[in-house]
């Protein structure tokens, strides 16, 4: 493959001044450093008014090619994915590029077995095990749509994204570990499913060898897979065939399926990929997202595996068996590039440094933050502790939407500033906006925006693309509007100062607080609610509740408990509120709409600085709410 990489402050800057002056030619230059089958005709095309955005137009590729079959000729007996398991005590394991060609080719057979054809929506909701990354590839080599269901998500949560896409087949296990616990997947996907008609079968990889309860339409994986054959040729796709859905949650009830297509998203994840991370041949990448997330998707599987990286994928979670497993992990493994959240970095922070010092950190070059801004004390616990001052620090941000890092240092080229996310990706054209959509020149801050498409933004939503127009296309005609605010300074970086809408950030989460108060409303005694975000040391954001409820006799501490695993329930326990207060009124517009501003500063505490409410329908509400938070 074609060296994508900058190497200095200087191939940064020409980067960015060529993509300015003729976008296509710049991304064409990138893109013919891939394998496809046919070459584009037209680099771009779009109308953001419409909105529609094309790339590599004509072009014909399989990107599993890229990831896979192109580094056989190269290096076959590479290892493509390490895999470190939940409990320390299981064996790792190392799979070559080889083997892992073989297995998605293997599972791919299976799935064209089980009637899966091109353009077909197949659900996967499974643990972080080697198979979910086959899972993804095997739908992507035959031109099947993945769906990827983060494994927490409750059964409504699943179903909802199954019926959203009419998914055909789901992809499952009995069960994943995390931590100490035992998640019961397929017994949460047999809730989701009395509620999923499209689904034909069902593929249970067995993985606790817990018991399951079996239905006519399951199928054991290691059954299935036995039967298929490991020659499976690529399906070749046109550039802007959907390579995958992920859903990710928007300020109405309902997720939006982000639909990215097969050209664009490889071209960019492995540009961004190569560029932030500065990976050398040989060197151990690890990114501790879940495949379930748009993180995952991009870092842990399709951006190292097309430029042919060693990709670290680990089953547990950062505090099994204890609060220094990550730097365990980073030692064991030689791990040279570490990617994580703030929220996992704070939560470890609270814990003595020896956890983190009594390890070998030698090997790291590189750490990289996603999810969330970071604040400056994780910053420089991140970089004191885990980096000992010599690891370059990429703040990257990033979103579902976007499907690549577009504002982000490159590690050891560009500077790092903290807590700024820093400098646009060589190809992106970020602005600051004022309320009016008046671009803002040099210092300031707005709202944030971009001018001009890259190749891995989402083309659409699943089935309402009146949505995607409004949600991106229509506050500020012209641009792309992410939904966060920002600030820029004299020398042009970027700080990521939060969202604009009624998305919250929940240790790196992305929860749309009106599904959260559609679940708290269908409780009985609930009337009406509104859920806030307020500052929470640990997962950066944490959720406030205020319900009003249609009785004056209640057990409180009965009732938010029950509300509590009704979120669990209906979205999932990432999504249960910190705090419940029940109130008798909610403040209101005159024209009947909840003034969620006031809410915010309530929950933050900041009770002196809530402006005139004398406007409001109810003021005296605000009087009440403050006297008994
Ligand atoms: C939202 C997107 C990017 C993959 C994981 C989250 C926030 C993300 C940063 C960062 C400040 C960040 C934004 C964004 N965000 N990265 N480095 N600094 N904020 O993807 O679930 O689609 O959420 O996460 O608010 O819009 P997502």
């Amino acid at each position: 493959m074609k060296d994508l990489t900058y190497r200095s402050i200087e191939d940064h800057s020409n980067a960015v001044k060529q993509a300015l002056e003729n976008p296509e030619s710049f991304w064409s230059k990138i893109a013919e450093g891939f394998h496809w089958h046919k070459k584009w005709d037209t680099t771009l095309e779009y109308d953001f008014n419409q909105p529609s955005v094309k790339w590599f137009l004509g072009g014909q590729l399989n990107i599993t090619e890229n990831c896979l079959d192109r580094h056989l000729t190269t290096h076959p007996d590479k290892t493509s994915l390490i895999f470190e398991p939940n409990d320390p005590s299981e064996a790792a394991q190392h799979i070559s590029y080889r083997t892992l060609h073989q297995r998605v080719c293997r599972a791919a057979n299976m799935l064209k077995a089980n009637g899966a054809k091109k353009g077909d929506r197949i659900c996967i909701y499974m643990p972080m095990v080697p198979e979910l990354t086959i899972a993804v590839l095997a739908c992507a080599r035959i031109g099947a749509i993945h769906s990827v269901v983060f494994a927490g998500f409750s059964a409504s949560a699943l179903a909802a994204r199954i019926n959203d896409a009419h998914c055909s087949l789901l992809l499952t296990a009995d069960g994943g570990f995390r931590g100490s616990k035992v998640t019961p997947l397929k017994e949460i996907a047999d809730d989701a499913l009395l509620n999923c008609p499209s689904i034909n079968n069902t593929i249970v990889l067995k993985r606790t060898g817990q018991h399951v309860s079996w239905n006519k339409k399951d199928l054991w994986w290691h059954e299935e897979v036995e039967k298929a054959s490991d020659v499976c040729p690529a399906e070749v796709m046109d550039s802007e065939d959907p390579l995958f859905i992920l859903y990710t949650s928007g300020s109405t009830g309902k997720p939006k399926g982000m639909v990215h297509t097969c050209g664009g998203y490889m071209v960019y994840t492995a540009y961004s990929f190569q560029n932030v991370f500065q990976y050398q041949k040989g060197d151990v990448y690890w990114c501790t997202a879940d495949i379930g997330w748009i993180t995952g998707h991009s870092y842990i599987v399709y951006g190292p595996l097309i430029v042919g990286a060693t990709t670290l994928m680990f089953e547990g979670v950062p505090s099994y068996p204890d609060y220094g497993r990550f730097w365990e992990v980073c030692a064991k493994h030689k791990v040279n590039q570490f990617y994580t959240a703030p929220t996992a970095i704070r939560a470890l922070q609270k814990h003595p440094t020896e956890l983190v010092t009594k390890h070998d950190l030698s090997s790291l070059r590189v750490l990289g933050s996603v999810g969330e801004p970071i604040n400056e004390e994780a910053w420089h616990w991140y970089d004191k502790y885990v980096g000992k001052h010599e690891c370059p620090i990429v703040d990257t941000w990033w979103q579902t939407e976007t499907g690549g890092i577009l504002i982000t240092s490159l590690a050891g080229i560009t500077p790092q500033k903290p807590t700024y996310a820093t400098l646009p990706m060589p190809g992106i054209q970020v602005v600051l906006l004022d309320a009016e959509g008046n671009e803002l020149a040099g210092e300031a801050e707005g709202i944030l925006a971009i001018s001009h498409p890259w190749p891995s933004i989402a083309r659409t939503i699943w089935g309402d693309h009146k949505r995607y127009k409004n949600v991106y296309f229509s506050a500020y005609p012209g641009y792309y509007f992410p939904g966060d605010g920002a600030l820029r300074d004299a020398k042009g970086n970027y700080r990521i100062t939060g969202r604009v809408d009624d998305v919250v950030i929940v240790s790196g989460h992305n929860l749309g607080t009106a599904p959260i108060e559609n679940a708290l409303n269908e409780h009985e005694l609930v009337v009406e609610s509104a859920v806030v975000g307020f500052p929470h040391d640990v997962k950066g954001n944490a959720l406030h509740a205020y319900v009003i409820v249609n009785s004056k006799i209640i057990d409180e501490t009965k009732m938010t408990d029950e509300l509590r695993s009704l979120v669990a329930q209906t979205i999932g326990p990432i999504a249960k509120p910190d705090r419940i207060q029940v109130v008798s009124g909610l403040p209101k517009t005159r024209s009947g709409k909840i003034m969620r501003r006031i809410l915010r500063k309530l929950a933050a505490g900041e009770h002196g600085s809530l402006g005139d409410v004398s406007t409001l329908l109810n003021p005296e509400v605000v009087e009440e709410i403050k006297k008994n938070s």
